[in-house]
């Protein structure tokens, strides 16, 4: 059993968002960055985690629902302050409490696993997550003695030259011994710049009464970035989608060009699958071996099998068999699915239909709530008549029909198996198996029309 609770602070405005969202539920590689620390904080062991929730909070505790539990900050006084609310709940507990910060999801899980390692390896009170920055303006200085003792940790704006002179950070992630924090927690005070009650003070009320206060390094700054302003969500995401793309590439996926090619975090995608370029993966979707995907394509929340093609469309929630070819210009909306080797061409839309193994939809045809079964052709021009004005009605077409061009099949409506249906056809009746479906008035040719008029 884990000894190890996380506790994530969330409950700040974030201001220079200029957002009526919550800053922690903006999103970076298509989830929102609290998720991003809630799943940190799980690979790190953390079973149980605690979220500190303020502005928005009705729409944070929405979004992360029941993988959490909530307390409520009404006022936001401070860092300090935030887990103070969490004191009554964390009462029983007797372990090590990890304290993480909302906005930074570019964490790794892998960091967080160290950090609660060598804070138990060094039998520490507290430890607290430094990182050494070039430009360490904005950030609280972690300051040592000779020996390199922590001695405390100084806000930007309660420090003097000599400490702001310091480059190594707090990150703002912590690891403390539960009775620790609390007890340390009521001794602070707001008697600083900022008239807040601090976080970052513990570190120095521990080490003042001779607690073990511990520091652990984090190999790269970018991972512990918060995220305050629109500006810095934007640069968060170009390295997160880098490094989601570099993952993919490890693991054997052909991506052509890394600036125009965007995948979220939860995305995957088989070996020897090639992305061309401008190329949105979004989602839960989920992609097989040996495939070509793009150019300029967006998939969302879909499943394709192996060795399938797919250019130049929009599929969103649905699913795609081994071998198909889809596109150019082909919209594939939700609850469609396509089974193997199915062929799907120019500007063609499904939506809500089963397409049967090998059938073709090669051109300017719209396929809605529909079931088709296997080894169909559909002309081209074809529309399935599927919404009366009041009803969403189905149409079914059985194995190796025939659909000639410019057909209207007016739902509920069945072609039987291996039925042709003229070309031009208005279908409002059956078609039985094997018959031909003919509906639309003969053609007369008027002799000499030309020269006489
Ligand atoms: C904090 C640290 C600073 C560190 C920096 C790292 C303190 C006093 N300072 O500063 O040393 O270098 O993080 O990014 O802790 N929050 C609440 N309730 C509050 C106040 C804040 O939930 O009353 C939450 C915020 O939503 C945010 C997090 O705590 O997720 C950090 O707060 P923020 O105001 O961003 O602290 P910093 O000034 O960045
Ligand atoms: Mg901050």
């Amino acid at each position: 059993m884990s000894d190890l609770l996380a506790v994530v602070l969330a409950a700040g405005k974030g201001t220079r968002m200029k957002s009526t969202l919550p800053k922690v539920l903006h999103q970076i590689g298509g989830k929102p960055m609290v998720q991003h620390v809630l799943d940190a904080a799980h690979m790190a062991g953390a079973k149980e985690k605690v979220v500190i929730v303020g502005f928005g909070a009705e729409c944070v505790e929405a979004t992360l629902g029941k993988q959490a539990e909530f307390v409520v900050q009404k006022e936001q006084l401070g860092t300090g302050h935030a887990v103070m609310q969490a004191r009554d709940f964390l009462q029983e507990f007797d372990g090590t409490v990890m304290v993480l910060c909302g906005d930074t999801p570019l964490l790794k899980g892998e960091t967080l696993e160290r950090l609660y390692a060598e804070h138990k390896a060094a039998n520490a009170s507290a430890t607290v997550l430094t990182a050494r920055m070039e430009n360490p303006t904005g950030y609280g200085r972690v300051v040592r003695d000779a020996s390199g003792r922590v001695l405390k940790i100084v806000e930007q704006k309660d420090a003097n030259s000599r400490e702001l002179a310091v480059n190594e950070i707090n990150t703002g992630i912590y690891c403390f011994e539960r009775a620790a924090l609390f007890e340390a927690l009521q001794n602070t005070n707001c008697d600083n710049m900022q008239g807040e009650y601090y976080l970052t003070d513990v570190i120095g009320i521990l080490a003042t009464s001779h607690a073990k206060v511990w520091a652990v390094g984090v190999d790269d700054f970018q991972e512990t970035l918060g995220i305050n302003s629109r500006m810095q969500l934007a640069e968060a995401e170009k390295i997160f989608r880098k490094r989601k793309l570099k993952e993919l590439m490890d693991h054997g996926v052909t991506i052509m060009d890394i600036d125009s090619t965007f995948i979220d975090q939860e995305v995957s995608i088989g070996a020897d699958t090639v992305i061309y370029p401008f190329t949105w993966i979004e989602g839960s979707t989920v992609i097989g071996d040996n495939c070509q995907i793009g150019p300029n394509s967006r998939i969302k929340n879909s499943k394709i099998g192996d060795c399938a093609t797919l250019h130049f469309i929009y599929a969103h929630d649905c699913e795609v068999g081994d071998d198909a070819i889809v596109g150019p210009y082909v919209h594939l909306r939700p609850n469609t699915v396509l089974a193997k080797g199915v062929k799907i061409g120019n500007f063609v839309e499904v939506k809500n239909s089963q397409v049967g193994v090998g059938s073709k939809i090669p051109h300017l045809s719209y396929i809605g709530d529909t079931d088709m079964g296997e080894k169909v052709n559909i002309g081209s021009g074809t529309i399935t008549v599927n919404y009366d004005g009041k009803n969403k009605n189905r149409t079914t077409i059985e194995d190796g029909a025939f659909i000639g061009c410019n057909t209207n099949l007016v739902a509920p409506v069945t072609v039987g198996k291996g039925a042709y249906v003229a070309a031009g056809s208005t279908i409002t009746k059956n078609v039985p198996a094997d018959a031909l479906g003919v509906a639309r008035s003969r053609q007369s040719n008027i002799e000499g029309w030309v020269t006489k008029k």
